[in-house]
């Protein structure tokens, strides 16, 4: 059986896994659509390999952790900005970009935020810490997830938005509290809300696209100010993506005045075929069906991948492989070598 035929076999979608074209080595340097990529600040200053990865490839940076309330937030009274402070010296010092994320989000929470006890509380909690942590980045963080992941995993019409200490206490309005208070303390700052699982061609992910733009198009006729939608691109490497669906749910966040930006594109490749050259064609594959549907209705001013390397990665956390083998979820290999996935963002970013 010949290799491609083996790969279309396990792919039963059609679609042609991407290889790398003859010669075609990833350049490096300055594209059309700025690229960049997840950072873990101490690793990154201690492996020269990883620092000359980001150095050559990336123009945008984003704390993988750091600015979560998790690490910022010890206790009610007291904000730690070690890790983001020193990600952004190293961004500056570089001519880097550096994205924020994320003010209110559901996971990533100290346990005190347990104890908030009432709607007052929550909203004085939430004013403070936005007025606190993007006023000292004011000039300097130029875009912020203000909101991540607020739609529930499996919305319905009663229920659209995730569980969360904000959303128990001030119910969906501190998606608009939480927007205002951003354009408030930094009206430079481009303000962005950022989700997952809209790609798939599944009830589950139109149930998601439905609820999404329910809530942007609210959101937009009560003039809340919001400039772009972060689609995060986690992807289900054994999943096709619903381009049609896709394209079209773009379209209509375009049609509503909206920015794009790709912000944690990573392809989960635990349930994906295990020798390494099939299993990275199929990843290349998936990603660049999500970002052609993506730039079929809009071009993303912005391509994150959540990390850079497969040696510093979330996804062995959650998706470990059964077969043992190591995930390769990433344009760089655990050796910084530029995988398919880094030729398809390169080509997708400089068209
Ligand atoms: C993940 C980090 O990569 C992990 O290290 C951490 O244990 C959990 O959070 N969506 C997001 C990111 O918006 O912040 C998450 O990052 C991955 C999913």
């Amino acid at each position: 059986m010949r290799r491609r035929d083996f790969v279309l076999g396990a792919l039963g979608t059609g679609a042609l896994p991407y290889v790398l074209p003859q010669g075609a080595v990833a350049q490096t340097g300055r594209t059309t659509i700025p690229y960049g990529a997840a950072i873990r600040i101490d690793p990154m200053l201690e492996e020269p390999d990883y620092r000359k990865a980001v150095l050559d490839y990336c123009q945008v940076v984003v704390g993988e952790g750091g600015l979560k309330w998790i690490d910022l937030r010890p206790d009610r009274d007291s904000f730690v900005f070690d890790q983001p402070d020193r990600l952004l010296a190293f961004a500056e010092e570089h001519g880097l970009e550096m994205r924020g994320h994320t003010l209110a989000w559901y996971a990533a929470m100290p346990d005190w935020v347990e104890t908030i006890a009432s709607a007052e509380e929550a909203r004085t909690e939430l004013v403070r810490h936005i007025e606190t942590v993007v006023g000292r980045y004011k000039g300097r963080i130029s875009s912020w997830d203000v909101v991540n992941e607020p739609i529930a995993d499996h919305p319905t019409r009663e229920a659209p938005i995730r569980d969360s200490v904000w959303q128990r206490h001030l119910g969906k309005d501190y998606i608009e509290l939480a927007l205002r208070t951003t354009a408030k303390v930094n009206p430079d700052a481009r303000l962005v809300i950022n989700d997952f699982d809209f790609e798939q061609p599944t009830d589950k992910a139109r149930a998601r696209r439905k609820a999404f733009l329910d809530l942007i198009r609210e959101l937009k006729a009560r003039d809340v100010p919001l400039h772009a939608i972060g689609l995060q691109g986690h992807l289900q490497g054994e999943i096709a993506i619903d381009k049609s669906g896709l394209t079209a749910f773009v379209a209509e966040l375009a049609s509503m005045d909206l920015a794009i930006m790709v912000t944690e594109l990573d392809i989960i490749d635990n349930l994906l075929p295990g020798p390494e050259i099939e299993r990275d064609g199929i990843i290349a594959q998936r990603a660049k069906d999500f970002l052609d549907a993506i730039g079929a209705a809009k071009r993303p001013e912005a391509v994150l991948t959540w990390g850079i390397s497969d040696r510093h990665t979330w996804v062995p956390i959650w998706f470990s492989r059964d077969d043992g083998m190591p995930n390769r979820p990433l344009p760089l290999d655990a050796d910084f070598r530029p995988k398919p996935l880094m030729q398809v963002i390169q080509d997708f970013c400089a068209e």
